[in-house]
């Protein structure tokens, strides 16, 4: 559809000479564009050839008839400003003209062609407002679509930052904390293995392995004494180390930084267990996150199939031995039957991850 020029371009179609060529002196003396056709067929080749801005259209002409060329250009007319003007004047026939989407409708004879000029003129700026409108819609639509990815690349860029600083948070503990190095690594790599086993969504997946990476954060504030200890650690030591999931909460609160994972949470919980039993909260069931539930099985087995400054390790088969005991009381259900179908298919290995 053009949009509307100067001087617009109409198209009438109509096999009386003596009309045709009235309609077409009037209208180009008010300043219009004006071509000719003597029937449907011949207006249809106009039609497709020269665009026309609108279209003044007879229905009983010889070849093709007004209704069998408003047939032809249907699926246009929405946009294309089209007024018919008959002398038969049926009552079918004007319903089936709209049906098939004429804009307007005059009866011939037309005794003041000034009411032809103004039905044209009002549809030219109807036509004019649809394709605005259209263009706008368009650009709207542009505009949008732009925004949306400005916005979802800064938000992939702000995960990015958050990540790095996550993984600077964890090189810290582990360089502080020799005898854990790698510790948390080993437990993210099985908790993400877990994770997939139990098909969790990717969002939830990614604030899994992020907590897990920085779960002992909070050890940062127990004396290295107390966690490299090689002997094994009195009751008040042991009370001292297990304030590290809430110190590790508090430090994560405190930051300025809203991540969009539940990171925070996942950390302060690790150590609870379903029934309750756990710290530093003793909370229970489903009031653990699936990713602290996760985390809380991967770092038991993680920790028992380690060496500790203050044991050897105790072996994985002991490792899975203690959650099996565990499952459904200490530790969620499905989560140590996820695990144990891992270590049973040797589809992990703690020691490759
Ligand atoms: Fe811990």
């Amino acid at each position: 559809m053009k949009t509307i020029t100067p001087k617009a371009t109409l198209l009438i179609v109509e096999d009386d000479p003596l009309v045709r060529q009235s309609m077409a002196v009037f209208l180009e003396n008010s300043d219009f564009h004006v071509l000719q056709a003597r029937n449907g067929q011949e207006g249809l080749e106009l039609y497709t050839q020269k665009t026309p801005d609108l279209m003044i259209v007879d229905l009983q002409m010889p070849e093709m008839s007004g209704i069998e060329l408003l047939a032809a250009i249907k699926s246009d007319l929405p946009v294309f400003p089209t007024i018919v003007v008959s002398g038969t004047g049926s009552r079918d026939d004007v319903i089936a003209t709209l049906k098939l989407g004429a804009w307007d409708y005059l009866t011939k004879p037309i005794e003041d062609l000034a009411v032809l000029e103004h039905a044209v003129n009002k549809a030219l700026e109807k036509a004019c407002l649809i394709t605005e409108n259209k263009h706008y819609q368009l650009h709207l639509e542009e505009e949008v679509d732009q925004r949306t990815a400005e916005l979802q690349r800064r938000e992939q860029e702000l995960k990015m930052t958050l990540i790095s600083i996550v993984n600077v948070v964890a090189s810290m503990v582990e360089k502080r904390d020799p005898y854990t190095a790698g510790h948390e690594r080993r437990v993210t790599s099985l908790a993400l293995a877990i994770a997939r086993e139990l098909e969790l969504d990717e969002q939830r997946y990614e604030g899994l392995g992020l907590a897990a990476t920085i779960h002992d954060l909070g050890k940062v504030a127990i004396p290295s004494e107390i966690l490299s200890k090689p002997g094994k650690l009195t009751n008040i030591e042991f009370q001292l180390i297990k304030t590290h999931a809430q110190i590790g909460y508090d430090i994560l609160t405190e930051g300025t930084a809203e991540f969009p994972w539940p990171i925070k949470t996942i950390v302060h919980q690790h150590h609870e267990r379903i029934d309750g039993s756990g710290y530093p909260l003793g909370l229970s069931g489903q009031d653990l996150l699936i990713e602290s539930r996760i985390l809380a099985v991967a770092d038991v087995v993680e920790a028992m199939a380690s060496h500790r400054p203050y044991r050897p390790s105790l072996g994985i088969e002991v490792a899975l031995a203690e959650i099996t005991r565990g499952q459904g009381t200490s530790y969620d259900t499905d989560v140590v039957t996820a695990c144990l179908a891992l270590f049973a298919n040797k589809r992990f290995s703690l020691e490759s991850s």
